[in-house]
Order: structure tokens, then sequence, then C-alpha cells
């Protein structure tokens, strides 16, 4: 077995040979999705992609707790595959996500822009951590929940009043890329990866679905975001990328470096 809170530079699938069964409590995975914007993302075909993507997932079902939680990132075309593939393997389907990205688009004009990214969330079994309160967010109406915190609103008979936490979180998520959070006079800056996840959607999923102390697994850990929501949240973690740039920008971060601020 690997040691935890550590960051490994290895292929994912000796990685997870080295992992052992029912020990995880959560996989978040971002993995390549064939859009060829890197050699690591590039595929001969659609088939040698989801040929991969299987592999890797059938070595990861077992490491999960019975308990256990799997989040997994893809384009929505190739999460419809993804989905299926998981069904067949028998995880309960709990939600599909839509990371709604704000902003980045790149232009269509045959078709619709895409602008979204999709978060597959399965469980093991239908024994499993969901810790709502943790991820409440904003409710949208600002004057009508101000009105209401005074008042309440009538509904069926019953006085409602908000919760001061904010609304139960839904499945379309709007956070902004690195890349856009990190402007500078308006200016994208070079990103240390090529497709870094925006760290507070990943402290989301990690505060959601697991509890301090517990185990998280990232198998194209990248930079190291996963790391980085485990270590601020109090998780115990484990990862690799076969990157060994990145997992040294990993590393750095992982010491409280602002790797994306621009010297
Ligand atoms: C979408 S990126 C993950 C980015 C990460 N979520 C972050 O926020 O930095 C996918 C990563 O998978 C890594 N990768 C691709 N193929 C791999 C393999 N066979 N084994 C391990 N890592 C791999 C790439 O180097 C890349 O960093």
């Amino acid at each position: 077995m690997l040691k935890e809170n550590k960051i490994y530079r290895m292929d994912c699938f000796e990685f997870l040979d080295k992992i052992d069964n029912n020990s995880i409590d959560l996989a978040v995975i971002d993995p390549p999705y064939n859009l060829k914007k890197a050699d690591w993302d590039t595929f001969n075909s659609h088939k040698d992609f989801l040929d991969f993507t299987f592999k890797w997932i059938d070595k990861l079902i077992p490491k999960l707790k019975k308990t256990g939680s799997l989040y997994i990132f893809n384009t929505p075309f190739n999460s419809a595959h993804i989905l299926q593939h998981l069904i067949d393997k028998r995880l309960v389907f709990q939600n599909w996500i839509v990371w709604d990205k704000r902003d980045g688009l790149a232009s269509a004009k045959r078709k619709y822009v895409n602008g979204q990214e999709t978060i597959l969330f399965f469980t093991k079994s239908r024994d499993y951590t969901f810790n709502f309160e943790s991820i409440r967010i904003p409710y949208d109406s600002e004057n009508r929940i101000a009105h209401a915190k005074v008042k309440g609103i009538l509904k069926r008979g019953k006085r409602w009043f908000p919760n001061p936490k904010g609304k139960l979180c839904g499945e379309i998520w709007h956070f902004s890329s690195e890349r856009h959070k990190n402007k500078i006079n308006g200016k994208t800056p070079k990103m240390p990866h090529l497709t870094p996840k925006p760290l507070d959607m990943i402290e989301r999923i990690v505060k959601a679905s697991s509890n301090k102390n517990d185990f998280v697994l990232d198998c194209f850990i990248g930079i190291g975001t996963t790391a980085v929501a485990c270590k601020n949240l109090h998780r115990n973690f484990i990862g690799c990328d076969n990157s060994s740039e990145y997992v040294a920008i990993a590393n750095e971060r992982l010491k409280n470096r602002n790797i994306f601020k621009q010297d």
C-alpha cells in the first residue's frame, strides 16, 4: 500500500494496482477527455479513449468502500458513455451535475456554444455520506429572502423562514475557471496546467461526500487541486499523475505557494 497524503508520479493503472481494495471513501476523478489539447488528452479513436476510460474505472471500483462515492468529470458526450458503463457495473446513480463554466467559451456557429462540463456523481451503494448542510449556497432572490427573514412566507398554511446558511445545492454549478479567476487587468495569465479545476468546486465535492479524516483518491491529480482541497478540509488524500512536472507543481502548492500568482 502507498503512503497517505502523498502524490505519486505514476501511471494510473500501476497506481491503482497498489491501492487496497475497500479503502477509499471518495474518488474525485478528472481524467483525459480526448479533446486532443495535449498529448495526454489525445487518443487514436473514440473507441481507444473509451477502452482506456473503462479500464481505469474497472480498476478503481473495487478500491471504493461499500459506503464510497465517485465523481467523474468529462464532456457531456463522453459522460453519456461513462454513465452507462457505471450502471452496467452496478454503481448507484445520484446526479448528473452540470458545471456551467460561465466564461472562456469557444465560438460555434453551426451548433450551440459548448459552455458546460459534466460531473457524474455515483455511489457504491445506497449507504453513503452526503453532508448537504455543509454545501448550502446563497438564495437567488435577495429582496424576497430579506423580506422572508422578517415575516416568513406562507406555504401551505405554514410560515417558511429561509435557512440562514442558504438554500440546498442543486445540480447546476456556477464556478469560473481558474484561468478567469486569476485574470490580471483583464488578461488571462499563462496557467501551470492546461485544465486545472477550480479549487472551490473540488472543495464542494470533498465537503459533501466525505468527512474529516476520510480517505480521498484522485488518479489524474494534475497540479494537485484535490490534494489542496483535502488539506484545507482535513481529509487524507492519495493521488498520482504521470507528469513529473505537474507532480512537482502540486507539491509546491501543498506547501502553500500560490502557483497562480504572476511574479
Ligand atoms: C484533466 S487533467 C487533471 C487536472 C487536475 N484536476 C487539476 O486540477 O490540476 C488530467 C491529468 O491526467 C494526467 N494523465 C493522463 N494520462 C494519465 C495516466 N495514464 N496516468 C496518470 N496520469 C495521467 C495528465 O498529466 C493530466 O494532468
